[in-house]
């Protein structure tokens, strides 16, 4: 089946907005069984510009259905990145309600956004839903918090509960210049208080933007709670490294009024170029954390050839810390439905070294390797597509480097810094047995390094056609492959 602009499959298992253009993903919430997506977006065209929070639900975060624009441009303001949080009696455990439950006993939204004024001017907004999400009501005092300044901006509400069991609101927004978070405090998501800053940190020469905080169990430790702190962090000006945008996240431990880091640097939390503005769900089952990113980079997002849509979403990662190598990591693993694709399926073992092995794949695929880098040598993995496109993936054993690059003409042509290398150094030794969950559909490429401990996010350009997948390894150790094809379209039209 050939695209519709014959280079650019749209993905089948990722959020892509039917047409036009998608940035950071906003408002995530779980509410009544359904997945709420809204998402910066363009409601009239492929380019960034009248900025607008898109809609998409699904009930299993891989069937989404696209609904109306949920908050519209106007006039003079834009409607930039937010949050929403879920309150009410139908929000059952997570929230009693801090006094908003909604007449009809359902669950009253409250989304914050920025609104961003064409004077240069940024501050936070608010509006609640209550229908479900699919129509709002802006407050007629909007803006609800304005400090009169112009890159204040991405407010993410968590809720902080004390020892007593009384929750309370929590903030978080950039003054994306002055790379800080700022911290405000609210009982009932009405009047806020600035009550800490954090930051600034690290490299300079970037803004900060799209803050979350997110407590998770080390190790599955309910008594080890730490908190980790997610940003996105863009280079202004002219930049010399080739990165462009990219995420990063700090552990330390928060009392509901600052967060204090367990360590001094910021570490980065993909090590592709195109993973960020991920944010969490509120509410999700569980508690757990589950995480959306935009997956492009601002260096080349206006310019990448997907059509009708510029712009998708990762697939949905959920968090955890995990002690690995003396050091508290954050985990990244894919949401169930793609465990339970790859379990479906039958694994092949392939033995290198004598012949490269190769199959292949549909471009939609799911593709987990398990081999033991002490049998097999170094490996390589590479993904050949129309013309010389090429993405490939290589393990080096001595280094325990992961290094993923993808190029040819195609790749070439969309920026200078679209070619690219990406390497990262795995945790532990490298001749320990190594696990490799490879996601390609489409144009989106994740990388999934030993369950979640390091993971690489590419926009590919392999074009319409099936992959030559061709695993090569320097000695004949074994190499289980199990390869999963989505052939089925998962998302639907409106
Ligand atoms: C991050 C970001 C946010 C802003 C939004 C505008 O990608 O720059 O800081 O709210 O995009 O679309």
């Amino acid at each position: 089946m050939h695209a519709p602009n014959g280079h650019v499959p749209r993905p089948r298992f990722h959020f892509t907005p039917q047409r036009n253009w998608m940035n950071d993903p906003n408002g995530l919430v779980y509410d009544r069984g359904l997945w709420h997506l809204y998402f910066q977006y363009n409601p009239e065209g492929a380019d960034w510009g009248n900025m607008s929070w898109g809609h998409a639900t699904s009930p299993d975060l891989r069937h989404w259905t696209e609904h109306e624009v949920a908050l519209r441009y106007r006039d003079g303001e834009q409607v930039f990145s937010g949050s929403i949080v879920a309150t009410g009696a139908a929000a059952g455990a997570a929230d009693s309600g801090a006094g908003h439950d909604s007449a009809d006993g359902g669950t009253l939204l409250t989304a914050f956004y920025t609104s961003a004024y064409d004077d240069d001017h940024q501050a936070q907004s608010r509006a609640t839903s209550r229908d479900g999400g699919y129509t709002w009501q802006p407050d007629p005092q909007n803006p609800v918090l304005d400090r009169g300044t112009s890159a204040f901006r991405d407010p993410k509400v968590v809720r902080v509960t004390d020892a007593a069991g009384a929750t309370r609101y929590v903030m978080l927004t950039v003054e994306a210049d002055d790379r800080q978070v700022l911290f405000y405090a609210s009982p009932d998501l009405r009047t806020w208080e600035h009550v800490s800053t954090f930051g600034p940190l690290g490299a300079t020469g970037v803004v900060w933007e799209c803050p979350d905080l997110v407590p998770l169990a080390v190790d599955g430790d309910p008594d080890d709670i730490r908190w980790v702190l997610l940003l996105s962090t863009n280079p202004v000006g002219d930049d010399p490294n080739p990165d462009g945008s990219s995420m990063h996240y700090i552990v330390g431990s928060f009392d509901g009024v600052s967060f204090t880091p367990d360590v001094a640097e910021l570490t980065r939390l993909d090590h592709g170029r195109d993973f960020y503005a991920g944010v969490t769900f509120d509410s999700a089952p569980d508690g757990e954390a589950i995480m959306l990113a935009w997956m492009s980079n601002w260096r080349y997002a206006g310019a990448f050839p997907s059509s009708p849509w510029r712009g998708a979403m990762s697939l949905p990662r959920r968090m955890s810390l995990r002690t690995v190598a003396g050091v508290v990591r954050l985990v990244q693993q894919p949401v169930g439905f793609v465990g339970e694709l790859l379990a479906g399926a039958e694994a092949s073992t392939f033995v290198g070294a004598s012949q490269p092995a190769d199959f292949t794949l549909s471009g939609h695929s799911l593709v987990e390797l398990a081999w033991d880098p002490a049998s097999t040598g170094a490996l390589r993995l590479l993904l050949r597509g129309d013309a010389d496109a090429l993405v490939e993936l290589s393990h080096e054993p001595s280094s325990n480097v992961l290094i993923v690059t993808r190029g040819g003409a195609a790749m070439e042509a969309v920026h200078p810094n679209f070619p690219s290398t990406s390497t990262v150094v795995l945790p532990g030794s490298g001749d320990q047995p190594l696990r490799l969950l490879v996601s390609l559909d489409g144009h989106l490429l994740e990388v999934f390094a030993n369950d979640g401990e390091a993971t690489v996010s590419n926009l590919v350009l392999l074009g319409a056609g099936p992959i030559l997948a061709t695993l090569i390894t320097e000695l004949p150790g074994p190499i289980s492959a199990t390869v999963v094809d989505v052939t089925v379209p998962d998302v639907a039209t409106r």
